[in-house]
């Protein structure tokens, strides 16, 4: 949450480019940003509520010639999003930036009120802002003045920190909160992606956690933990700045929808061609454990289904938040996979950190490249979905249950469970999945008809059974997170245990029926919802015939392929409701409110 960018520079426009930089993280947080900048020998702030058109605004009323500058856009943690709580904070010589939380902050404050400092907003980071003037004012060494802060910080961050008495230098630092250091021909960057300097360089290096650096126009100096000062290699990026744009799309969202054939089909060409994940001995575990947050948790429970019913390993899927309270669970004979787009998750982090320390085997299955989990897993296996920007994730989802087809398929094989003539099949449906794919984005009008008959509603059902009821989940959480449409995902056999009452005259029930053993009792449920006034609307696949016009008043109809890639056209389907209804709720659908993209926060 919250992204960050510092820039120095030997020209005079810091300002323009941290503030391109800062666009490209909006999707981190987007309720205040806010620029410090040195001007002269002062450090000038402006701050503002709401998205970065405003900050943008705000700065054309101000002379903005800096060769120093950082920036910060804000999803809020303590104080509400206003222009006093936005960063950047300033405290004596101090101004700084930061991502994370410092979860020890109130104790520091009465620490920090009895030695004399005052505090004009609710952030933990004007906290931590004046802990390091107050080491600053002891040491009189502003890398040593950063050391003792950070020890003395609980909780999460990355910082880039100006001093006012040294004009064009930026220091940075990270524990648990994301931070690259690009180098440009003219200048030098520190950011909490990459997304944020692909438009002036590909080179850049990742900082460790507890390492230091100090950044000039000309040189980067990075420093351990006892501030011996190390070396860093630069690395290139491979995602390059055009994947960061719409490419002629009304959303990102719709882009990365349509981004979904070609991701998947790589996936699964890289399984049949170059696999670097088959020397991984699933079958040597007794249970599974798949840990994941929102949904990568639904992903995961797909990955579920697969791993169990057709690798015969038992599974179980926890979310995130709860595993990593959960010790007793882990041992060293543990295989946990973690499962992130980001990478960069706090709940799914700790998890990880947990089952390592307890001595469990940690596999990842991450989208960004060179992100904390990625880094700290015993084997990553990469989605290589590219970035993804719309908060509500698409390909990021649907690449993770793409990697859990391929991990069924690697367990079936080590078991001899995987007959020539299944993998025949399976063979023949993964090479069809990107003509299936399309077939579903293909139409997009019959979603926006459903679209239609949904969007005024405030409460819809989704009803599955066996691995529709997982996604079932997902189409759910697309709907609610973008059209702020209140929706329940429900076993479709579970419904009648409560939740039925609510079903009324004209309530909306998406029901999925994919599976065939499944079809008719699935096919009941529905009918029991219709019983007491439903608006049915029906997603099923072609083997099943077209007219139900019986108990369905709308109907989709999918290609009929093997469960490894069925949940991923039905979940298309889902999305594409969830994108045509939000849009005609007049939602910003890449940015719905009150979220963020990569949750940094526990
Ligand atoms: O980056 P991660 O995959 O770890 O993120 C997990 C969730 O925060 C994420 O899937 C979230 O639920 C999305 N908003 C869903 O669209």
């Amino acid at each position: 949450m919250c992204g960050i960018i510092g820039y120095t520079t030997r020209k005079n426009n810091s300002v323009e480019i941290t503030l391109n930089g800062l666009k490209n993280l909006e999707y981190r947080g987007y309720d205040s940003s806010g620029i410090a900048l040195f001007n002269g020998d002062k450090i000038d702030i402006i701050k503002s509520k709401g998205k970065i058109s405003n900050l943008d605004e705000k700065l054309k009323q101000h002379d903005t010639t800096s060769c120093c500058s950082i920036a910060h856009t804000r999803w809020a943690t303590h104080g509400e999003p206003n222009e006093t709580n936005a960063h950047p904070h300033h405290v004596g010589k101090v101004t700084l930036v930061h991502n994370g939380i410092i979860e020890n902050y109130a104790t520091l404050k009465e620490e920090l009120k009895a030695k004399g400092y005052k505090f004009q907003t609710e952030t933990d980071t004007e906290v931590a802002a004046a802990y390091i003037d107050y080491c600053y004012s002891q040491t009189n060494d502003k890398l040593k003045a950063l050391v003792e802060a950070c020890k003395k910080f609980r909780g999460s961050y990355a910082f880039n920190v100006l001093f006012e008495d040294e004009p064009t230098t930026i220091y940075a630092t990270r524990k648990d909160s994301p931070l690259v250091i690009g180098y440009s021909h003219d200048g030098n960057f520190a950011a909490s992606d990459i997304s944020a300097i692909l438009n002036y360089t590909n080179k850049y290096s990742l900082i460790n956690e507890g390492e230091f650096v100090k950044i000039t126009r000309d040189i980067v100096t990075f420093y351990d933990k006892d501030l011996h000062q190390i070396e860093k290699k630069s690395e290139t990026a491979t995602w390059d700045a055009a994947q960061y744009q719409k490419n002629g799309y009304d959303h990102f969202m719709l882009k990365e929808i349509y981004e979904q054939p070609k991701v998947i089909n790589d996936i699964f060409d890289r399984f049949y061609n170059n696999c670097s994940y088959k020397d991984i001995d699933l079958t040597k575990y007794e249970k599974i454990h798949i840990v994941a947050c929102g949904s990568a948790m639904h992903a995961s429970l797909v990955g579920k289904y697969l791993l169990q019913t057709y690798g015969k390993i038992p599974v179980m899927v926890e979310i995130a938040s709860e595993y990593r309270y959960s010790e007793e669970l882990i041992t060293p004979s543990t295989l946990l996979i973690v499962v992130s787009q980001s990478g960069e998750t706090a709940d799914t982090l700790a998890a990880l950190r947990l089952a390592k320390e307890k001595g469990a085997y940690v596999v990842g299955i991450v989208n960004a490249v060179g992100s904390t989990i990625a880094r700290e897993v015993d084997k990553c296996i990469y989605t290589y979905a590219g970035p993804e920007i719309a908060v509500a994730t698409t390909k990021g989802y649907t690449s993770q249950v793409a990697v859990f087809a391929t991990l069924a398929l690697i367990a079936m094989e080590e078991k001899g469970l995987l007959t020539d003539e299944m993998s025949k099949t399976i063979k023949e449906d993964l090479t069809n999945v990107e003509k299936n794919i399309n077939s579903v984005l293909e139409n997009r009008e019959k979603y926006l008809d459903i679209a239609k008959d949904i969007y005024k509603h405030n409460d819809l059902f989704f009803i599955g059974r066996g691995i529709d009821s997982s996604v079932c989940m997902e189409g759910s959480l697309k709907l609610k997170e973008i059209s702020y449409m209140h929706s329940e995902s429900y076993s479709a056999g579970e419904l009648k245990h409560g939740t039925i009452s609510l079903i009324d005259k004209g309530t909306p029930v998406i029901s999925i029926a994919t599976d065939d053993k499944l079809f008719e009792k699935t096919v009941s449920n529905i009918k029991e919802t219709k019983a007491r006034g439903s608006y049915s609307i029906f997603v099923t696949t072609q083997n099943h015939g077209d007219d139900f016009s019986e108990f369905a008043d709308k109907t989709i109809l999918l290609p009929k392929t093997t469960d490894f890639t069925q949940p991923i056209l039905t979940v298309v389907a889902l999305q594409l409701i969830a994108y045509e209804t939000a849009k005609l709720r007049g939602c910003d659908i890449d940015k719905p409110r009150n979220l963020a993209k990569s949750v940094t926060v526990e």
